[in-house]
């Protein structure tokens, strides 16, 4: 198959040094920039708005990949496109009108995404699937960077995995959270076409080796 795409989280670079961060991830051949947005009500942690989003856009022509952390995302999105956002995500859990949501991110130019928690099931995503451009599946509770992938995101994987290839084979599958070089081959394995990696990345000794082994593995 094709190589897996990575997208580098930028909630565990160095943000004194925002712009080389960015540049060694674009040298380790990112193919997203994912920005972690988080409000502290909807996650127990506070990270960054549409203000650094611009800043990381204006660093990189990569993929800004916008992960929404946030209650009532709706509010925002407007802002976070603006900001040079071309992905938004938002969490199914925030969104009582998921499918209003989903159209209104199209209607501004951006492809549309819908993450899920550790414990809410993929099949719940089973009427919205066709519309969705990527789906990023939660392997550890969003809220903080370096935590453990949680093992039974493996099924989760494979069988959203297996309702796409019925309802729209073009839609991405990303993984989000505790992805490391040991574990990479078996998300991709089970039907991840996107690694999004913090820790693993930012924090690595060769942050160049270790992006090149992770988008090696192939399905
Ligand atoms: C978790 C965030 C993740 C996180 C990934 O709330 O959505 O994107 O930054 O970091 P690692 O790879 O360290 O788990
Ligand atoms: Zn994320």
């Amino acid at each position: 198959g094709t190589s897996t795409l990575l997208a580098p989280s930028i909630l565990s670079a160095d943000f004194t040094e925002l712009r080389s961060s960015i540049a060694l991830a674009e040298k380790a051949g990112a193919d997203w920039m994912h920005c972690d947005v988080m409000d502290g009500v909807f996650v127990p942690n506070i990270s960054f708005g549409p203000f650094i989003v611009q800043a990381v856009a204006a660093c990189t022509d990569t993929i800004i990949d916008t992960h929404l952390m946030i209650t009532d995302p709706d509010r925002f999105i407007a802002d976070f496109i603006k900001a040079g956002s071309h992905q938004i995500t938002v969490h199914q859990e925030a969104c009582p009108h998921l499918h209003r949501t989903v159209q209104y991110i199209k209607s501004l130019g951006a492809k549309a995404g819908v993450s899920i928690n550790p414990a809410t099931p993929v099949s719940v995503l089973e009427s919205i699937l066709p519309d969705l451009d990527l789906v990023l599946l939660m392997s550890v509770n969003p809220g903080f960077g370096g935590q453990k992938f949680i093992p039974s995101s493996l099924e989760k994987i494979a069988k959203l995995h297996a309702m796409r290839q019925e309802m729209n084979p073009d839609m991405v599958i990303a993984v989000d959270g505790g992805i490391t070089e040991e574990n990479a081959e078996a998300v991709v394995k089970a039907g991840a076409d996107s690694l999004i990696a913090g820790t693993a990345f930012f924090k690595a000794a060769d942050p160049v080796a270790t992006a090149a082994k992770i988008k090696a593995f192939a399905r």
